[in-house]
């Protein structure tokens, strides 16, 4: 137990804790375009494939409580890494400048995950925490992005999301050890090209669906 504690309040434990927990919701949000590009083929695909997700039952509980675990533990670990690089170099804030230089995505990582947090919460109250009675996922997607306001923040958020995985995909790798000259350039085309098919592949789903319902 007590090596458990030293790891995770050592300042690479926490960066471990970060890589792990990211690289899960990364896994996460795979499966979850995958299931949300039903939505592309129409109400019956999209409500289908809700139904045999929600029949999963127990799985589906496993699944959220550690998604939310996850989710805390990462939102912590990087409020406290973020105050920690804050108070030590109270004039400049850096993520891994000196192992690949600042980028858009690298010096925005801490903002970008707050405005994510922030959508989380407003995303959960839009299509999780409301009265599925009476009506289907479809309808209350559809209902959701009739809203201009919505399809704005939806579109803004995942650009937000594109930007923050595109940088932290490829520090995940990096903390984890995979940081040999001849593959570090293959994961940073690789986390980009995933983060642009994340942004886009969920960018364009309110746009479609304010345009085809
Ligand atoms: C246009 C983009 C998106 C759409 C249309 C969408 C749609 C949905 C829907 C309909 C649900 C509820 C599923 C159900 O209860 O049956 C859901 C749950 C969820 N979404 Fe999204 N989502 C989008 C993007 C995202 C993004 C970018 C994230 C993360 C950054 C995310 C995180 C979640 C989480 C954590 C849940 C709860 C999962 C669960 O209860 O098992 N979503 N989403």
């Amino acid at each position: 137990m007590n090596w458990l504690i030293t790891t995770i309040t050592s300042s690479i434990g926490k960066k471990l804790l970060m890589a792990i927990t990211g690289l899960c919701f990364c896994t996460f949000l795979t499966a979850h375009l995958a299931g949300n590009l039903t939505l592309y083929a129409g109400k019956e695909a999209f409500n289908s494939y809700a139904e045999h997700l929600h029949s999963l039952g127990p799985l589906i509980t496993v699944a959220e409580t550690g998604l939310l675990l996850f989710g805390i533990i990462h939102v912590l670990t990087g409020i406290v890494l973020f105050y920690q690089n804050f108070t030590a170099r109270p004039e400049k804030y850096a993520v891994n400048k000196s192992a690949g230089g600042s980028t858009l995505g690298s010096s925005t990582m801490p903002y970008t995950g707050l405005i994510l947090m922030a959508f989380i919460i407003l995303h959960l109250i839009n299509f999780h925490f409301i009265d599925k009675t009476g009506t289907t996922i479809f309808q209350i997607v559809s209902d959701a992005f009739s809203k201009t306001a919505y399809i704005i923040i939806y579109v803004f958020a995942m650009m937000v999301v594109a930007l923050h995985v595109s940088h932290g995909l490829w520090s995940a790798f990096q903390t984890l050890g995979v940081n040999h000259p001849k593959y570090m350039p293959l994961i940073r085309k690789a986390g980009i090209t995933f983060s642009i098919l994340i942004g886009i592949g969920f960018g364009f789903i309110p746009v479609f669906i304010s345009l085809t319902t």
